[in-house]
């Protein structure tokens, strides 16, 4: 491959999925790659990534005793949710997503403005509206040039959650494991979530790609550098 990477300057990536859609290991991966290519990368994650962001994280995930996992209609009001999660946004704009553009860094941000279009609007139901004004208010139209959908069944992205107990997880019954009390949300929440990805994604190819998470990481880093020549030979 010829190496448009070592000469990219500030370029933007998000990448997006569901619950146990291996996005983590995504970023890990292509940061990794990238690096040896000879980039200097960030990699930052949704919501979190400055300290005020993981304080905001913590609030909403790290909460046992108010949220409790396993009781969904404990789960913060939609619009709190929203509030929080594009508080967490802006700061980690103002920090690190910015000022590492500004300093010629290829930005990987794991989840961006359209985990809030896929959970709280097409999830949670609030309107496209409500949150197209939070997302401009934040990101002043920051966005991606490269996003890409990590599509998987969110019956196998909750068992990679460790939701051990099938029979019990979409019943009234004790859930077992998992990441957050998103994960315990309907498995109707998980699949309107992942259908609004694909939504998106079929709306706006030319920033969107959709890589099928059953892919191995490797594999998964391989498409996505490929994509990432095509789009900076294209500039
Ligand atoms: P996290 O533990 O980071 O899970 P994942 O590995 O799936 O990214 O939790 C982030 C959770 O927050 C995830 O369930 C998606 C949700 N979320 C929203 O609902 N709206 C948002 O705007 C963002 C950024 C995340």
């Amino acid at each position: 491959m010829s190496n448009v990477f070592d000469k990219t300057r500030g370029l933007f990536l998000s990448l997006e999925g569901g619950e146990g859609t291996g996005k983590s290991s995504l970023s890990t991966m292509l940061g990794a790659k990238l690096t040896e290519l000879g980039s200097d990368v960030t990699i930052c994650r949704e919501p979190g990534g400055t300290v005020l962001g993981e304080r905001l994280r913590n609030a909403l995930f790290n909460n046992p005793g108010q949220y409790k996992w396993e009781n969904t209609s404990s789960s913060p009001d939609p619009r709190t949710e929203l509030l929080v999660f594009s508080a967490a946004r802006s700061q980690l704009i103002t920090e690190i997503i910015r000022p590492s553009l500004d300093a010629g860094k290829i930005v990987i941000c794991d989840r961006y403005v359209d985990s809030t279009f896929a959970y709280q609007h097409y999830g949670r139901g609030l309107s496209y509206e409500l949150i197209d004004k939070a997302v401009n208010l934040t990101t002043s139209g920051l966005m991606p040039s490269i996003t890409f959908l990590l599509d998987l069944d969110p019956r196998e992205g909750l068992r990679r959650h460790g939701i051990e107990d099938q029979m019990n997880l979409f019943g009234d019954s004790e859930r077992i494991g998992g990441n957050n009390y998103l994960d315990f949300e309907s498995l109707d929440f998980h699949d309107r979530v992942r259908s609004g990805y694909l939504e998106m994604a079929a709306k706006d190819s030319n920033r969107w790609m959709v890589l099928d998470a059953n892919m191995s990481p490797s594999e998964l880093t391989r498409l996505a550098l490929d994509r990432m020549a095509l789009y900076l030979k294209s500039k």
